[in-house]
């Protein structure tokens, strides 16, 4: 007698986040745009900090971030496209971050290491990947990480165009989530639309980041809308 091969049900459920990237917003009023988001449904909000070395553009720091903290109470989602992350980690969670994500390709033999350091700092760590990085590159702290950061385009600007390659990778990643049985967020960032947000969401993004397709004219509220209509969600407003 043939015993039936039992399945393995993956043991996480599919989300949908969907974190708007203030490097889009107008940075002269940032409490209320963070109101705004927070007011239409967003729990989440990404904050793109730069530091002009691994990137070519500089943003903000750890003091913005603390005077934002003291009027919100959304996730903040803190992607270092810096060169020494594990140095500015702490000044991120002491500033607010409820989450440090760094990029991989900082890091090689030690990456392990420097993971877990980052996440008995921030609680939550997330880990990014470029465009070129492979995924499997990631294998041996997927089981550590909170989430995994794919970037859909070339870190460091808003506004650019997704590169239909990375989709791939969410796949990929996807699938090697539910065969090693594993819990983490997967994200993709860049390039994010009306148009392809279901694509990369039925690919496997649970969090999907957003900037000028949310601040697009300004009109917030209507562009979130239709994020999430897109991928058949409603968004339940305060
Ligand atoms: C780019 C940043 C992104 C950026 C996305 O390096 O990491 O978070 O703000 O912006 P859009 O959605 O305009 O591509
Ligand atoms: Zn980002």
């Amino acid at each position: 007698m043939t015993q039936a091969k039992v399945q393995r049900q993956p043991k996480r459920q599919k989300r949908f986040i969907l974190a708007p990237s203030l490097l889009s917003a107008d940075f002269g009023n940032l409490n209320n745009t963070l109101e705004r988001i927070e007011k239409v449904g967003c729990k989440w909000v990404h904050i793109d900090v730069m530091d002009g070395h691994f990137v070519p553009n500089i943003t903000l720091g750890p003091d913005l971030i603390k005077s934002l903290r003291r009027k919100s109470k959304l996730f903040f989602d803190v992607h270092l496209m810096i060169e020494d992350p594990l140095k500015y980690a702490q000044a991120f969670v002491d500033a607010g971050a409820n989450q440090i994500c760094f990029h991989r390709e900082i890091y090689n033999r030690s990456l392990k290491r420097i993971t877990l350091m980052i996440k008995s700092i921030a609680k939550k760590v997330a880990i990014s990947v470029k465009p070129e990085t492979p995924i499997d590159s990631l294998i041996n702290v997927l089981p550590v990480v909170d989430m995994v950061l794919i970037m859909t385009v070339e870190p460091g600007f808003g506004g650019q165009k997704l590169l239909t390659p990375t989709i791939n990778k969410v796949r990929e990643l996807s699938l090697m989530r539910a065969e090693m049985d594993l819990d983490f967020l997967i994200a993709v960032d860049g390039g994010i639309n009306e148009k392809n947000i279901l694509c990369v969401y039925t690919a496997g993004a649970d969090v999907i980041v957003a900037g000028s397709s949310v601040f697009e004219k300004d009109k917030i509220e209507e562009n979130i809308k239709k994020l999430y209509e897109a991928v058949n969600k409603q968004i339940l407003y305060k």
